[in-house]
């Protein structure tokens, strides 16, 4: 005597709610197909898609004007470029330094038509037809700018980093006039930060060239 059940007594309601059917299995594989084959597109794994995701990661550039040292320069640049990437990456002009690279030291001072800033938080972009200031065009050929020469007559400076910053920020403060006294120097500098702590003397070269001493 046979013990195996008669195909007809497995009802449907005796299957377990989530067995799968012939016709649920094909319409699951067809979605999840579509999903990929979508999912591929958005993630550039088919040339169109790839085409929009490489156009999408290009940076926005910008062309830019601009006078440095008495010399005029155009770039393109990224659009996020800091005024300090431009002189340092593009023009060669490595004597404004990077510190903390988010406005904190002072390392970083230029002139941009006539007043200091900090170079790393100043968007090269946004000077389009601007005059800046370097170090490197403080000087007159070989001779020194009266603060440049007065770092050195007081030996203002150790390891040297923070010098550019330092006198680029002096030279603005003396034509603030921000140098009646002592005080007023170190207040008027305080955005400079020496490592070395050589601000004595610093203060001392800023009187200096002020014709304090
Ligand atoms: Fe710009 Fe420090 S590098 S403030
Ligand atoms: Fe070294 Fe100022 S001289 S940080």
């Amino acid at each position: 005597m046979s013990t195996e059940l008669p195909e007809s007594t497995v009802a449907p309601a005796d299957l377990p709610p989530t067995a799968p059917t012939r016709r649920t299995f094909m319409a699951t594989t067809t979605a999840v197909g579509g999903a990929v084959v979508a999912g591929g597109l958005v993630a550039g794994t088919s040339p169109f898609g790839a085409q929009e995701a490489a156009a999408a990661e290009v940076p926005p550039t910008s062309r830019v004007s601009l006078t440095v040292n008495g010399k005029r320069h155009t770039v393109t640049v990224d659009n996020r470029t800091s005024l300090l990437d431009l002189l340092r990456e593009h023009l060669g002009l490595t004597g404004s330094k990077k510190g903390c690279n988010g406005g904190a030291c002072g390392a970083c001072s230029v002139l941009v038509d006539g007043r200091r800033v900090n170079s790393c938080l100043t968007l090269a972009v946004r000077l389009e037809g601007g005059a800046v200031t370097t170090i490197e065009g403080l000087g007159d050929g070989d001779q020194l700018r009266p603060l440049q020469q007065a770092f050195i007559d007081q030996d203002a400076f150790q390891c040297g980093y923070c010098t550019p910053g330092q006198i680029m920020s002096g030279v603005a403060c003396i034509q603030e006039g921000h140098t009646g006294s002592e005080d007023e120097i170190r207040e008027w500098m305080s955005g400079n930060i020496c490592r070395c702590g050589c601000y004595v003397k610093i203060v001392r070269a800023v009187e200096q060239a002020a014709g304090r001493k």
